[in-house]
């Protein structure tokens, strides 16, 4: 079965019930089972997407050949994105490795050229039927371990997304709307009337990242109100760095090692299964 790419993934997954995808990070080889027992769960399709970071670590040709035969073996409809990358010639690597969607993320850029860069990255994928995310506006906490700056959060403006998506075809918009990225449950402060006009204002599918934290109720309303795609990297990693230091910890150093990851593995599959059903 070939990776499919967003704009193929999403009518799946509403045909079976779903109103938006969980887009989740994969943090390590390891975690990678987990996301598609979670998938077959639920009866979901699965995306998964990969920081640039977790890209270089594991190697691009290693993730996409595991990923696309897990995906074969267990029938399940599935897309692999790169997650926020600002380097053109990275997403063509990712693009030319066999990735099914790719995110530019030019948000730290002026418009016009992060408009311009979104367009270089359009016309590659596009012949490789990939999908491209862009990202308007400035998402606060931590990615990929950097920190974003409080002082350089800003909203995504309704003004500035329209002329966006008029120069720069893009198939999901990420914008800014009172999330961040991490463990920041009690800063999340969702700025309904804003979503409701840019989802007014931009034909697109939207993108909520920074999903580690959004209570159930935002969630549900986000959904509904243009969020087409939501991401979730956080949740996964601290649900295997909290297992697997209890079993390291406890456990002998000539005890097989695969024994030390079982507790994390059910975690982080209990954890996007509940995810998943969120969107249902
Ligand atoms: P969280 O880590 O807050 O879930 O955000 C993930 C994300 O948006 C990746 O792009």
């Amino acid at each position: 079965m070939k990776l499919l790419n967003f704009k193929q993934l999403l009518p799946i997954a509403q045909q079976r019930g779903f109103h938006a995808v969980g887009s989740f990070n994969l943090h390590c080889l390891e975690m990678l089972p987990a996301y598609f027992e979670a998938a077959l769960d639920t009866n979901s399709p699965l995306m998964i997407q990969i920081s640039t970071g977790t890209a270089e670590y594991l190697g691009r040709e290693l993730l996409v050949s595991s990923i696309q035969s897990l995906a074969e073996k267990h029938d399940v409809p599935t897309c692999l994105h790169l997650d926020h990358c600002s380097n053109i010639d990275d997403i063509k690597k990712a693009i030319d490795s066999g990735f099914s969607s790719v995110m530019y993320d030019g948000s730290h850029l002026p418009l016009a050229e992060n408009i311009a860069n979104t367009n270089i990255v359009l016309d590659y994928a596009r012949q490789f039927n990939v999908t491209v995310e862009a990202e308007l506006g400035a998402i606060g906490g931590a990615e990929d371990g950097k920190a974003v700056a409080e002082s350089d959060i800003a909203f995504t403006s309704v003004a500035e997304a329209t002329q966006f998506v008029r120069e720069a075809d893009v198939d999901m918009l990420a914008v800014s709307i009172g999330t961040v990225h991490g463990s920041y449950t009690a800063k999340t402060n969702i700025q309904h009337q804003l979503l409701a006009e840019i989802h007014q204002a931009v034909d697109k599918s939207l993108v909520l990242h920074g999903g580690t934290g959004v209570s159930d109720e935002d969630m549900h309303y986000v959904i509904r109100h243009g969020m087409d795609k939501v991401n979730v990297g956080t949740e996964m990693n601290v649900q295997w760095v909290k297992h697997c230091q209890d079993t390291f910890s406890s456990g002998k150093v000539d005890d097989s090692v695969r024994k030390f990851f079982i507790p994390a593995r059910k975690a982080v599959r209990a954890v996007i299964a509940e995810k998943m059903r969120l969107f249902q």
